[in-house]
């Protein structure tokens, strides 16, 4: 089997990390990075730590507007795919690059396979939930990560081809998660990789206070609307412990430009973004995380860290239900409340698999595709 694996974005690098692995065991991959995500701490340092193989094809495709980005993408893939001819195009998550995966998948009637299929926020100001419902609809291969997705694709007449493997960001933390060596003093070596065995050193760039928050905030809805990037910084300006807070390129340039920064910066520390094996080190340790990412909240719930999500809705909704996240918008009282009080958590329902979601998908994809 040929399986065409289209990423772009941070989440996705880490999503590909579980499947790639199991789909080089026996299956031939051609990954294609768009390059939507271009800085070092945003993609090069995912493919370094997760010992990620090197994408076969680089788009370039870089920062743009929504259609301007998604178009770039489209062309540039539809040569790739029409030259590789895969027996698959497999696409993840609900960034710009998945929707381009699908759409060229689609047009050019290429079997189309996406993980993390169902989720739904039910906010369609947000760019993600377009790219998810699309996608969707034009899949022919639907690996949701919940019977909660699953339903949600059913309600929208969707059944065919629909399976739950579970979540795959579970199989990458777990691969990386007993292998963390976070504090001690070997804390030196970046370079550090999933597949050279052993324990993995985190290079702890960022000294932390014993007991502190970490903060991420990348969300357009958020950065793009000063008031509520204001009521954001100044609810984790209001928390009663130090925020720490690596921050999206996108957040930066944002509370530059409304002025934000020194507000912001006078109570939060503000740092570049960090690896993978650092990021979820972080979490692991810290009080409580606030965050307006989608994967974020999932790994707070598995490193049994209370999440404080910085949103009106989430697509997580399962982890909301089981008290383990609470959804807060961008109100300043109401995200200090939270962090405030978020402490004791209710026993860990099984939410999203036991992370063999990878090998499942792999095993799928066999059956319905060919060997
Ligand atoms: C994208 C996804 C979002 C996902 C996030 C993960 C879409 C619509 N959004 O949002 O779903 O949660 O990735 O982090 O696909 N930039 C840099 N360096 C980079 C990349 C981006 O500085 O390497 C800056 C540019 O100014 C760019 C802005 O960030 O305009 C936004 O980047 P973009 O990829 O369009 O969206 P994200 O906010 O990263
Ligand atoms: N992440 C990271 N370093 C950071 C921030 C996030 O390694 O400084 C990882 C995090 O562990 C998660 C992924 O990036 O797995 C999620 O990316 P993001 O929050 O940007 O995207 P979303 O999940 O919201 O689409």
């Amino acid at each position: 089997m040929n399986v065409l694996s289209i990423v772009g974005a941070r989440p996705q690098f880490v999503k590909a990390a579980a499947v790639s692995r199991q789909l080089r065991e026996d299956h031939d991959e051609t990954l294609v990075h768009t390059g939507q995500h271009y800085d070092a701490e945003l993609s090069d340092v995912f493919f370094e730590e997760l010992a990620i193989p090197e994408p076969d094809h680089h788009l370039g495709v870089g920062s743009d507007s929504h259609a301007a980005q998604t178009a770039e993408m489209m062309v540039e893939l539809e040569r790739v795919v029409l030259d590789a001819s895969p027996d698959v195009v497999l696409v993840y998550g609900d960034t710009n690059s998945t929707l381009a995966g699908a759409l060229v998948a689609s047009k050019e009637s290429i079997p189309l396979a996406h993980v993390e299929a169902g989720l739904r926020s039910g906010d369609f100001s947000m760019p993600e939930e377009v790219n998810r419902v699309l996608t969707d609809h034009c899949s022919d291969l639907l690996f949701a990560p919940t019977t909660a997705a699953r339903k949600n694709l059913e309600c929208e007449g969707i059944v065919e081809g629909v399976t739950v493997p579970g979540d795959v960001m579970y199989d990458t933390l777990l691969q990386v998660r007993d292998r963390l060596d976070d504090g001690g003093d070997g804390i030196d070596d970046a370079g550090d990789r999933l597949d050279e065995g052993g324990r993995i050193d985190v290079h702890e760039t960022i000294d932390v206070p014993d007991e502190f928050v970490l903060a991420t905030v990348h969300r357009a809805k958020n950065t793009d609307d000063p008031d509520r990037l204001a009521g954001i910084v100044d609810g984790l300006g209001d928390c009663p412990y130090p925020v720490v807070l690596p921050a999206h390129p996108r957040t930066v340039a944002a509370l530059r430009e409304f002025d934000l920064w020194e507000r912001a910066t006078e109570s939060v520390e503000i740092v570049d973004p960090v690896g993978y094996l650092s990021f979820v080190s972080l979490v692991e340790r810290a009080r409580c995380v606030a965050t307006d990412s989608g994967g974020v909240q999932k790994e707070a719930f598995y490193l049994d860290t209370p999440c404080v999500t910085l949103r009106d809705t989430t697509e997580w909704t399962e982890t909301v239900d089981a008290g383990w996240n609470r959804l807060v918008g961008a109100d300043a009282e109401q995200i200090a409340d939270a962090i405030r009080s978020a402490g004791d958590l209710p026993p860990k329902p099984d939410l999203y698999g036991n992370g063999t979601a990878a090998s499942r998908i792999v095993r799928t994809l066999e059956r319905e595709v060919g060997q």
